[in-house]
């Protein structure tokens, strides 16, 4: 099974977020533009362009998808307005400046799936002065969720699953986010916009960020709720709100808090995130205060920093003082590098590497694997 595939047959079949972008694109492609579609994928963003009008779009896919975008572009007939370009945006260069950048780099809750660092380094680069980015502008939103289900997952560490104590996992399982989808009973109040960013103006490497929200209904507060709300155009936004009619197909993230909080309406709960965009580090501070008085009935703080997979060995070698040596592969790896001079056949190359790391590979089939791996991946 292709899991590729099915991602992008789930992006096609989701028809309000096609008719939204389909209407962002009419609303601000005008004929004769210059377009980029940035991460392509199957580009359709870049069909829905040509047929607003668009002279010519840069369709760029950093995956090995841009085959199929290709075929696809020509199966539309509009190959001869589309140029294709299998590089990662930022590695990208165009022969021209583009009047439109359109992408669906939003991820669940707006920012972690790269969006303004992409459309950022668009603007410096690709586009004109007076160029459009297609998302212009994403809210962040949050709201206080009750779903013993999402906590369940948590909790599900001290369970003792199969019969042993996984206990150690939970104080990870707390620290992460989590993939939802939020029914509107869940919330337990209005929700509130955390950020409002412009799309090609990158936040700052730290983004500090506060709201608070006023319970509406008594419930048990078990974390917070984020999605996001994106202006494609003027007239047209794109949203994954539980509360929004015009709802797309994808999930919203849950901040799990580590202990369940009743809460009675007019209790105020205070959530302060901090995010580190790049390196997709996200802190959530919560504080519950109760309705009668600013007494404080609970506070939590979580990080994905103490969610994340590092062994000590890990972080033992991003120390300063750590002196680092190459593994048996990478040695390999230097090998085939210097082999590529440009006089070298891929085949000869297999051979020498076979040679010179014979410990390593059981066989000459193993070695021109693991060759190719690294030609693909670094040669021209
Ligand atoms: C969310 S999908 C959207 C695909 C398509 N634009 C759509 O709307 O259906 C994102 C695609 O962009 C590609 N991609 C992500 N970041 C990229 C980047 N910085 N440069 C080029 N391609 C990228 C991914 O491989 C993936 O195929």
């Amino acid at each position: 099974m292709s899991l590729v595939l099915d991602e992008h047959r789930q992006y096609l079949s989701d028809t309000i977020r096609l008719a939204a972008f389909r209407a962002a694109i009419q609303e601000v492609i005008k004929p004769g533009n210059v377009v980029i579609d940035l991460g392509a994928g199957t580009g359709i963003l870049g069909l829905l362009a040509c047929r607003a009008g668009a002279t010519r779009v840069y369709s760029i896919e950093s995956t090995g998808l841009i085959q199929l975008t290709r075929e696809i572009c020509q199966a539309n007939g509009c190959s001869d307005r589309i140029q294709f370009i299998n590089e990662l945006s930022a590695q990208a260069s165009l022969p021209e400046l583009a009047d439109v950048v359109v992408a669906d780099q939003i991820g669940c809750f707006g920012f972690e799936a790269g969006l303004f660092e992409y459309f950022r380094d668009a603007r410096q680069r690709f586009l004109k002065p007076d160029g459009i980015t297609i998302p212009s502008r994403i809210d962040l939103v949050i709201a206080p969720i009750d779903s013993q289900q999402l906590r369940d997952q948590v909790e599900f560490w001290n369970t003792a699953p199969a019969e042993f104590d996984f206990r150690p996992v939970k104080a990870m399982a707390v620290n992460n986010s989590y993939p939802a989808t939020f029914t509107p009973d869940q919330l337990l109040g209005d929700p509130a916009i955390l950020a409002s960013l412009d799309a090609s103006d990158a936040p700052p490497s730290l983004l500090g960020l506060t709201a608070t929200v006023t319970v509406s209904k008594p419930g048990t507060l078990h974390g917070i709720g984020g999605w996001f709300s994106a202006t494609l155009s003027p007239s047209v936004t794109l949203t994954n709100s539980p509360l929004s009619e015009n709802r797309i197909d994808r999930q919203n993230m849950f901040f799990p808090i580590d202990q369940p909080v009743p809460v009675v309406p007019g209790d105020r709960i205070l959530i302060t995130m901090s995010i580190l965009p790049t390196d997709m580090v996200i802190t959530w501070k919560v504080v519950v205060q109760s309705a009668t008085g600013n007494v404080n009935k609970a506070s939590f703080s979580h990080s994905t920093i103490q969610g994340m997979l590092l062994s000590k060995e890990a972080l033992q070698k991003t120390k300063p003082d750590f002196i680092p040596t190459l593994t048996p592969r990478a040695e390999a790896r230097r090998t085939v590098l210097e082999l590529c001079t440009g006089k070298n056949t891929l085949a000869e190359i297999e051979r020498e590497t076979y040679r010179r790391h014979a410990t390593l590979f059981r066989s000459l089939d193993e070695a021109a694997k693991f060759v190719t791996d690294v030609t693909t991946r670094n040669t021209l």
